[in-house]
């Protein structure tokens, strides 16, 4: 019997739990021609800011054992021009798009979001907590902008916020629990590790930015954590996300607590390994004679939530 993949993400019904991680599959739509797209749980977007970006100088990318550090600097052609073409053609995949979306004040979310909820294509909206604003800190280290951001994209989203927060933080299960209750429907745990390296060749740092994010395989023990840790603390469901290789990995970070999943730098690696991680997740489930991938969301935890 084929196990039963789908899962139900704050209202929203997704035929399996794998999502692409925002910034590792461009707009969505650009794979088409490489992968059935129709077979994802959901396609989330590069973030899209109110204007457009060009992003930070090159180098952008470097390797490093088993991951990356990446410094893109949220490039993208900005909201308005996100919504008269890239979306269009997101929508004609016929999967749940969820648009993540970032800004420098708390105003930029919300007139961001507004532009993007007026549209009938967005099923979410994943606030991008994890980088930097004016004043150049992370959104998510500063508990009352970040509760102000939540807030203020509430009141003019018609469609579920999800708050992608940053792994960097004393106590990631007190931080989703503020996401929460400032009105977050659902969390990413986590984005990147703030990481940086250097050539020795030419003593240089790897990074124009010298400092950027890790993702990869490295991460997951990390991240796997973090779900972990804000599992029993919340009430609003988890997308687990770092180094997801393998629908192994994927179901480590279910059992972890993880309603649903983000496949990044594997899908950077050959996008056709985000079909991968779906098909392996249902054999593991047929090896093990489990019925429902719902049956395993935080077995390591004892399923014990918050109520
Ligand atoms: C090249 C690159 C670009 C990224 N851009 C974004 C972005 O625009 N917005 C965002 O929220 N996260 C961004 N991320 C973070 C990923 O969505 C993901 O949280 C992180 O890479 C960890 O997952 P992974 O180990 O599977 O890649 C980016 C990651 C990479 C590698």
């Amino acid at each position: 019997m084929k196990p039963d993949l789908s899962i139900e993400f704050a209202g929203i019904k997704l035929k399996n739990p794998v999502l692409t991680a925002s910034g590792t599959f461009g707009y969505g739509y650009e794979s088409a021609d490489l992968i059935p797209l129709e077979r994802l749980g959901a396609i989330v977007t590069k973030t899209i800011t109110l204007e457009p970006r060009l992003g930070n100088v090159q180098p952008r990318i470097a390797e490093v054992a088993s991951g990356m550090l990446n410094t893109i600097g949220l490039q993208n052609i900005g909201v308005k021009s996100f919504v008269e073409e890239p979306l269009d053609n997101l929508c004609k995949t016929g999967v749940p798009i969820i648009v993540s979306v970032a800004g420098a004040s708390v105003s930029e979310y919300v007139e961001t979001v507004k532009i993007l909820s007026a549209h009938s294509g967005v099923s979410a909206i994943e606030l991008n907590l994890s980088c930097p604003n004016l004043k150049k800190k992370i959104v998510c280290h500063d508990l009352f902008l970040m509760q102000d951001v939540i807030k203020g994209v509430k009141k003019v989203s018609k469609v579920p916020i999800i708050a992608k927060l940053s792994p960097l933080v004393t106590d990631i299960a007190e931080l989703a629990l503020t996401a929460q209750n400032a009105g977050s429907d659902g969390v990413v745990l986590a984005n990147t590790y703030p990481a940086m390296a250097i050539d020795v060749k030419t003593f240089k740092p790897k990074l124009s930015t010298v400092k950027g994010g890790m993702s990869g395989a490295c991460i997951k023990p990390m991240s796997v954590r973090c779900v972990y840790d804000a599992y029993s603390n919340i009430k609003v469901p988890i997308v687990g996300c770092g180094g997801i290789m393998t629908g192994e990995d994927a179901i480590e970070f279910m059992l972890a607590g993880a309603t649903a999943v983000g496949v990044g730098s594997s899908s950077l690696v050959s996008p056709a390994n985000l079909i991968k991680v779906i098909d392996e997740i249902e054999c593991i489930l047929k090896e093990k004679n489990i019925k429902s991938l719902k049956e395993i969301i935080g077995v390591v935890n004892n399923g014990q939530k918050e109520k």
